[in-house]
């Protein structure tokens, strides 16, 4: 049993961090952590948290006022039918609600449909449930999105699920309301699952929408849709994620698993979560301006601090720069890996001190990009470009 997780790879954004340690005055843009400080809403709620003395054991899946605030907002934001607080569970992280959803659903041996390029852990995640990922390829003429004809033909007699990550990470693509309504209505036909993982629900721009699945008729009966606090409230490291199953069955099975695996998430950073939902909205509105401006920013010197060599439209959801390398650029340093991604990101690292995230570490398609973040301060956006122009 245990062998298996030999094939379960760690994804290279843990090599690169630990990369990164080595480097002197590095410019973070390999991680997806935004410079914001967490809103003064959670801080207040944490100090009260610590005064009142909140360290103690409280229920598996999730506090009640917790509980309450997140199915208020899943019905109201998402337009997801939730019916009741026993429905909804709080995770350590989105990542953990990743891993409980695929271990509860999946069988060993079952097909989901992912994106490629997709989130590295996501893949992880279903095979360590010992279940198969299948990459859809998305596609960048197409704004990093799939060609759904071509998603159905994907489906077997296996598939179990299809994994949608929108917006998306690493690409910022974002699916449409009629992807949304093609995927819907091909999750019904053929009798699957979904997998809705809504990380970056609030980080969509130029006038485009988010939209969840789960909010389409029947669809909440099958889908399990994923979310975090970690982008949207600044809160990467205090870990706090939730999810939300109608099915009683695979519910259960979730609840185990979150018992097993932390008897419940950290108390007192639930009290700071019910802190984030009480608090004044115009937090959330403001981080995602001020993305918009960075994003804006950023792609508009890239292409003289790169000389050309890196290139891409921005993107309309999340907070990333998957940028393309000019295939003509050679690694002046010896022994550049052969993977074009994986020779920028050394080349980026060891020389110019920035980070980032070679692009086929998010699937095979990812090949011939690096992933930048540019939810980092004005200022270590323009250090990295300017050290960018100075060394490639
Ligand atoms: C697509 C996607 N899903 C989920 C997560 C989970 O984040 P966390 O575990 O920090 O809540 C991330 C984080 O980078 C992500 O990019």
């Amino acid at each position: 049993m245990a062998q298996f997780l030999d094939s379960v790879p760690f994804s290279g954004i843990i090599r690169i961090r630990d990369m990164m340690y080595s480097v002197d005055r590095p410019f973070r843009l390999d991680q997806g952590d935004v410079s914001f400080d967490a809103p003064e809403s959670v801080k207040e709620a944490l100090r009260k948290g610590i005064a009142e003395n909140r360290t103690h054991y409280v229920q598996t899946t999730g506090i009640p006022p917790l509980l309450d605030l997140l199915v208020k907002k899943m019905r109201t934001v998402n337009g997801t039918p939730i019916g009741g607080a026993d429905e909804v569970m709080v995770t350590n992280g989105g990542i953990h609600g990743q891993y409980i959803a695929c271990l509860a659903l999946l069988e060993p041996g079952d097909e989901v449909l992912v994106p490629d390029p997709c989130w590295p852990p996501t893949v992880s995640n279903i095979l360590a449930a010992q279940a198969v990922p299948v990459p859809v390829p998305v596609y960048e003429s197409l704004g990093w999105r799939p060609d759904m004809d071509e998603l159905a033909r994907l489906i077997t007699p296996k598939t179990k699920a299809i994994l949608i990550n929108t917006p998306s990470n690493p690409t910022g693509g974002v699916m449409t309301r009629e992807d949304v309504d093609q995927l819907a209505a091909l999750v019904m036909e053929r009798n699957l699952w979904v997998f809705s993982d809504e990380a970056y629900e609030d980080f969509v721009f130029d006038g485009h929408e988010h939209f969840s699945i789960a909010s389409w008729p029947g669809l909440y009966e099958r889908t399990i849709p994923l979310y975090t606090l970690s982008k949207t409230y600044a809160m990467t490291g205090l870990r706090l994620g939730y999810l939300a199953i109608k099915d009683k069955k695979i519910n259960e099975r979730a609840r185990k698993i979150v018992s097993l695996t932390t008897s419940n998430v950290s108390s007192l950073i639930q009290y700071g979560a019910v802190g984030a939902f009480q608090g004044p909205r115009q937090v959330v509105d403001d981080f995602k301006i001020e993305l918009g401006a960075r994003r804006d920013l950023f792609y508009e010197k890239l292409p003289k601090a790169s000389k050309g060599i890196l290139s891409g439209v921005p993107p309309v959801g999340a907070f990333y720069a998957f940028v393309k390398i000019d295939p003509a650029w050679k690694s002046p340093l010896p022994n550049a890996p052969e993977s074009l991604s994986w020779a920028m990101t050394e080349f980026l690292i060891k020389k110019a001190r920035i980070g980032c995230v070679p692009g086929v570490d998010f699937g095979s398609r990812g090949e011939g990009h690096i992933r930048l973040c540019f939810a980092r301060d004005r200022k270590e956006l323009d250090g990295a470009l300017e050290s960018m122009e100075a060394h490639l």
